[in-house]
């Protein structure tokens, strides 16, 4: 029995063992269970960081959208507004165009507007060589006067006699303009009075050669009219110049 016992107290022993060897066998599954639970969480953990960084992604990603939206709206603004300027300066052109062909604005300062043209009525006398070249000084010509509104716009402009750009220094009788434009016979303004007295006169009293240059009025102070005179002599003028545009 002892041996029984003993053997009992060995199988006791033995059990003890193998339960205890059990119950460290049961410690060594635990480990491995806690390391996945940890693996589990970090797992998670990365889940949860992976997603969270996906949504910041695309949440910047959408921002990124928008902006670019934004900007591609801003330079269409931008193109709308260089649109807008660019008509803005076209219509303002047009406007001072229309101001110019009405008004006058386009003339230079003593300069006077007056169907397209600008006109300059001196306040110097010179004689009819230095009147032409004093006009094409100031950007002009002496005036040419090619129709009965621009005869009566600058009769109605001066008091006393002023050149004109009409001369037949060249051939006697042959009137032409100071662009080389033959005076239109159907055009002209010369004196022709009731008693007789007509101009050209080509007067030779004062001076042999004649009279070459044609004035509007004369001396004795009529300015409705044309009349011949010595190029020598000193008078103002009248220069005409296109209106700028
Ligand atoms: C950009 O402009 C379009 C129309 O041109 C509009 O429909 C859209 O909402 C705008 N977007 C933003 C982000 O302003
Ligand atoms: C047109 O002319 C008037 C007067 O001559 C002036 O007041 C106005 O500013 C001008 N307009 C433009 C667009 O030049
Ligand atoms: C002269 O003027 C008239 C009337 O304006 C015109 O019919 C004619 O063609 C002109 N003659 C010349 C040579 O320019
Ligand atoms: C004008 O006078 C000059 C000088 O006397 C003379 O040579 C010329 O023939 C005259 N011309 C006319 C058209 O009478
Ligand atoms: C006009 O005056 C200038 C300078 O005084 C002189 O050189 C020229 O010969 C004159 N011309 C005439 C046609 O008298």
């Amino acid at each position: 029995m002892d041996a029984i016992y003993e053997n009992s107290a060995y199988i006791r022993s033995r059990a003890d063992a193998s339960r205890r060897s059990s119950q460290s066998k049961g410690q060594a599954k635990a480990a491995p269970c806690k390391r996945t639970k940890v693996l589990l969480i970090v797992l998670c953990v990365s889940v949860v960081l992976v997603f969270g960084g996906l949504c910041l992604l695309g949440v910047l990603y959408s921002n990124f959208l928008h902006e670019m939206s934004q900007d591609m709206n801003n330079t269409n603004y931008e193109m709308e507004l260089e649109a807008l300027k660019t008509q803005n300066k076209e219509t303002l052109r047009k406007l001072n165009r229309l101001n110019e062909s009405t008004g006058c604005a386009v003339c230079a300062v003593n300069w006077i507007h007056f169907g397209g043209k600008c006109y300059y009525f001196s306040t110097v006398k010179m004689n009819w060589t230095r009147s032409r070249d004093h006009c094409v000084t100031l950007g002009g010509h002496l005036v040419i006067i090619n129709n009965n509104a621009e005869q009566d716009f600058l009769t109605s402009n001066v008091k006393i006699t002023h050149w004109i750009g009409l001369n037949d220094i060249d051939i006697e009788g042959r009137w032409v303009w100071v662009n080389n434009q033959p005076l239109n016979d159907s055009i002209e303004f010369w004196i022709k009075r009731e008693n007789g007295v007509r101009e050209p006169d080509n007067w030779t009293k004062d001076h042999p050669a004649g009279e070459d240059c044609a004035s509007l009025g004369h001396p004795a102070g009529e300015t409705d009219f044309w009349t011949d005179a010595f190029c020598f002599k000193e008078k103002r003028f009248v220069c005409e110049a296109p209106a700028s545009v």
